[in-house]
């Protein structure tokens, strides 16, 4: 049987990313991994969701409802937290608004469905999430690439990318995934300005946005949209979609993401999701706004604190030992540093040494590349290694670099 000739388009555009076979290899207990984007297990609030389960049980009717179908557009109190949280002076979000997603990955392929066709000239910054090319790639749209510096997208590049005729912009503007970088808010004005002038929907990614380091991030580009149309006129005349997800604060296992929408685009999403999935696990969406509603800044402080320390061991080691032929990012905040090696070396091929001679993983950076860019760039995480860990993996890798730079000239 020809099975491929049976399936659909779509089904033949979807391909095995080669990264995530050969990152198969962080199921030996034995690598270091620096690869994957994971909060840490050992910060989640166990004893908090425990406590949670021991009192929905003190009341048979409200457990027993925790356990049953729900509505598709989400659990009622954690939309309307959301809805609060997100709105701003100009911006009055309702719970209408509001749509509970299984994580952020879901809202991605909600609205990929929505907006992508086979053709749809979308822009992604260069580089951007893995997972979000994997979902877009579905649709087979037509990627137009905007260039990033250390903060992030290049307005001149995005407005080359809106001529091009970009109907769609996807972006990370905080602590971005894979490059750590933060777009400033004079940039963010910009691209508000630009979306308007050229009639672009923004999918704004915020899966990072509470985890600062240092100071909160600028205003997001909601907040910034708000300011920009003048009170009560996002709902008409918004152009920005955001997406936010409890998987970076509290725990992925819980797939409790949302997306805030204007409400003719929302509705259609709810239709989608009810197709998909009927709705996102009712015990899980009570267990996400209890923790959201009582104590998560004290969690998050906690969050911060921790990855904060993290952080500053893999810049003060890469400070010390990196070769000055290599470049990398400085986040504020999120899980990832961004490596740039020397013009030539492939970081894929450092990726087989540093497994076989130094047990130590990264990611390679091309596969977050829409346009097949980036063969000597690489993504480094920090959130689940302690410090001395990072720092001697750090020096090692550096090593590791400066080896193969050497190899390289003679
Ligand atoms: C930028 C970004 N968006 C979305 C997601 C998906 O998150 P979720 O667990 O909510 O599906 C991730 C996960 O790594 C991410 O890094």
């Amino acid at each position: 049987m020809n099975w491929e000739n049976r399936l659909s388009k779509d089904a033949q555009s979807i391909k095995a990313s080669e990264i995530r076979e050969l990152l198969k290899i962080l199921e030996d207990p034995e690598i270091l991994s620096f690869a994957g984007g994971i909060p840490d297990p050992q910060l989640f609030p166990m004893d908090r969701v425990r406590d949670i389960r021991i009192n929905l049980e003190k009341n048979p009717a409200a457990d027993r409802q925790a356990m049953q179908y729900s509505q598709t557009e989400g659990y009622a109190p954690l939309r309307d937290w959301i809805a609060d949280r997100c709105s701003t002076e100009n911006t009055i979000l309702e719970r209408e608004n509001v749509l509970i997603t299984n994580g952020a990955q879901q809202s991605l392929t909600l609205l990929s469905t929505i907006f992508l066709e086979a053709g749809t000239k979308l822009a992604v910054a260069s580089p951007t999430y893995l997972g979000a090319l994997q979902v877009f790639g579905t649709r087979r749209p037509d990627y137009i690439t905007v260039d990033t510096d250390e903060n992030g997208i290049i307005p001149e590049s995005l407005e080359e990318a809106f001529k091009k005729g970009a109907r769609l912009f996807y972006t990370i503007p905080d602590f971005q995934n894979p490059g750590g970088m933060t777009i400033p808010e004079d940039r963010r004005v910009r691209i508000i300005e630009l979306a308007h002038q050229y009639d672009v929907v923004i999918f704004e990614d915020t899966a990072y946005r509470t985890l600062y380091y240092d100071a909160p991030p600028p205003p997001s580009l909601l907040e910034l949209e708000g300011a920009f149309l003048g009170k009560g006129q996002w709902q008409e005349k918004g152009l920005v979609i955001q997406m936010g997800t409890a998987s970076k604060t509290l725990m992925p296992a819980l797939r409790v993401g949302w997306t805030t929408a204007p409400k003719i685009i929302l509705d259609k999403m709810v239709l989608l999701k009810q197709a998909n999935d009927l709705h996102t696990s009712t015990l899980n969406q009570i267990i996400a706004h209890e923790l959201f509603f009582n104590g998560l800044d004290e969690h998050v402080a906690i969050l911060r604190e921790v990855y904060g320390k993290r952080r500053d061991a893999m810049l003060d080691a890469l400070r010390q030992y990196i070769p000055n032929s290599a470049s990398y990012t400085v986040p504020k905040g999120g899980m990832f540093v961004w490596i740039t090696l020397p013009e030539g070396m492939d970081a894929k091929d450092l990726l087989e040494k540093s497994i076989a001679h130094e047990k130590l993983a990264f990611v390679p950076g091309k596969a977050f590349f829409a346009d097949e860019k980036g063969a000597n760039t690489l993504r480094l995480s920090f959130s689940t290694c302690s410090p001395d860990v990072i720092r001697d993996g750090m020096k090692r890798l550096c090593a590791l670099i400066q080896r193969e730079q050497m190899a390289q000239v003679a």
